[in-house]
């Protein structure tokens, strides 16, 4: 098996460790090699190919690089691909199935909340945690719970009306 690291830097400095984790990611768990620097975000994206997490800023400002990390929303950027070695961590490509959109994507489609792009997948992955947790939440609520995901283009206008979306058509499934 070889290093993730290999797959995003030059390789390592002779000696230098690398540690087997084994990370549950959208379900299915992942082992890998990794040095113990790596972050989770570089892990996800050049390791294990998901690119659909986004590096903004790798400084925890920007929120575009959020996943689930056991149901609770955090910024990849910020922790260390080891220290996920027994957890289960959700990413954007596990919103959707083979065959359908998650509400929070139709919301993100139907309400215009696409504006980049480029932030969306945190935004969403931010709002699932929100809506797991607060099935019925406020314009207010969402504005705080979408408040580590910066977005620099256009506004949260239509970011906040995809999430209040997806929220209704979350309850109108459930019952
Ligand atoms: S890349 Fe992680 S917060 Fe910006
Ligand atoms: S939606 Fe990405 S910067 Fe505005």
């Amino acid at each position: 098996m070889s290093s993730l690291y290999d797959e995003v830097a030059p390789a390592p400095a002779e000696g230098v460790p690398t540690r087997r984790i084994t990370v549950t990611v959208n379900g299915e768990p992942r082992t890998i090699d990794v040095e113990p620097r790596l972050l989770l975000a570089h892990m996800l994206r050049q390791g294990l190919k998901l690119t659909g997490t986004h590096s903004g800023c790798d400084t925890s400002n920007c929120g575009a690089c959020t996943i689930l990390f056991e149901g609770r929303p955090i910024k990849s950027c910020t922790m260390l691909a080891v220290q996920a070695d027994g957890h289960s961590i959700e990413t954007v490509e596990g919103l959707a199935t083979s065959s359908e959109l998650h509400p929070i994507q139709e919301g993100f489609k139907e309400e215009h909340g696409l504006h980049c792009g480029f932030c969306t997948p945190g935004m969403m992955m931010a709002s699932k945690a929100l809506l797991e947790k607060n099935p019925n939440p406020t314009e207010d609520e969402v504005r705080w719970a979408l408040s580590g995901n910066l977005c620099r283009c256009t506004g949260y206008q239509n970011i906040v009306k995809s999430v209040l979306w997806a929220a209704e058509k979350m309850r109108a499934e459930s019952n």
